[in-house]
């Protein structure tokens, strides 16, 4: 199947990496392969090593990346596991990372994967279906208390406490098994009036919390940023896309950490941490998608770019 997916700022990313032609980049995830591309086409003498969890997403990038050889290094893992998977190739540092987060628009269109709340399928949602915990057993088996968690601060629904014991109530006559059938189950107890005022369907949201929970997509940001600040060279530029709020925070969290140095309390009168900042951040507040972006893709609305350089 073709792995159509529209790259989010594609120009702006390949800007802020600020390429050089015989520079080692990481692209910790690879999708349908727009940045990574982007990436190839101004190497040389350079390597880009193109990581995604997802096999579809890595079979698209080999075919598409044949003409460049060993230039195109692509590795099945978990960003989560760069650290290793640079030791493994035996690369010490890199001048680059590139992370687009979140889905790509291939696994929410591709109805078998069983993202979609508008087309039925098994409940999935596993960016990497070797992965043993799906959103079926999510769905199934999470008590009232955790899904309501997961609900309101993953999907930001009000509704959480209603959806989350919705949930639980269906489940004790069956388990629940596809897209739709959850998609209905939720749909019934956000409020009519509430629903109406909406142009989304009334399960975007619930859906997206449980795919970040499915995928532990916030838990794995933090280390992964640890270790491309560790294995940048100086000079070399990080560049983080997200989709979610709580994803940015994140970000923007540790890079200004990176950036400050030392970490004495405020009240000490000279520093005795000795810490050095390891990043500059580059972009102070976000970049955002332009107006012309916006129009041709409805994903790059919730994009926020952040840039920043190891020093
Ligand atoms: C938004 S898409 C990337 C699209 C890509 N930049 C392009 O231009 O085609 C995100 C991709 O990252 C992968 N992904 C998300 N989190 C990951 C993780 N923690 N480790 C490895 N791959 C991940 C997903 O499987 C998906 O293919
Ligand atoms: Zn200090």
């Amino acid at each position: 199947m073709e792995f159509s997916h529209f790259s989010v700022m594609l120009g702006e990313c390949i800007e802020a990496l600020d390429i050089k032609q015989d520079g080692i980049y990481v692209d910790c995830t690879a999708g349908g392969g727009g940045h990574s591309g982007e990436i190839l086409k101004r190497l040389t003498s350079g390597k880009l090593i193109s990581i995604d969890q997802d096999d579809d997403a890595l079979a698209t990038c080999k075919d598409k990346f044949k003409e460049y050889g060993n230039r195109s290094i692509l590795v099945k893992s978990n960003f989560s596991e760069l650290d290793t998977v640079l030791s493994e190739l035996g690369i010490e540092k890199v001048d680059g990372v590139l992370m687009d987060l979140g889905v790509s628009s291939f696994q929410l269109d591709t109805p078998v994967r069983g993202f979609s709340y508008n087309t039925e399928a098994r409940l999935d949602m596993r960016m990497n279906v070797q992965n043993p915990f799906s959103a079926y057993e999510l769905v199934n088996t999470y008590s009232e208390a955790e899904l309501k968690r997961i609900i309101f601060n993953y999907g930001e629904e009000k509704f959480a406490p209603l959806v989350a014991k919705k949930i639980v109530s269906a489940r004790e006559v069956k388990p629940i098994e596809t897209t739709t059938e959850l998609a209905d189950i939720i749909k019934s107890a956000i409020p009519v009036a509430a629903a109406k005022k909406e142009a989304q369907h009334p399960a975007k949201r619930t859906f997206q919390a449980i795919r970040i929970e499915v995928n532990h997509e916030l838990d794995v940001i933090s280390p992964a940023i640890d270790t491309a600040v560790n294995r940048l060279n100086e000079g070399g530029r990080i560049v983080i896309m997200t989709f979610h709020s709580l994803e940015d925070r994140l970000v923007k969290t540790k890079f200004n950490d990176y950036a400050k140095g030392c970490i004495c309390p405020p009240d000490f009168p000279v520093c005795v941490c000795g810490n050095k900042a390891k990043l500059k951040v580059i972009t102070k507040k976000p970049v955002t998608a332009s107006n012309r972006e916006l129009e041709l893709n409805s994903r790059s609305k919730s994009a926020k770019l952040r840039v920043a350089e190891k020093v």
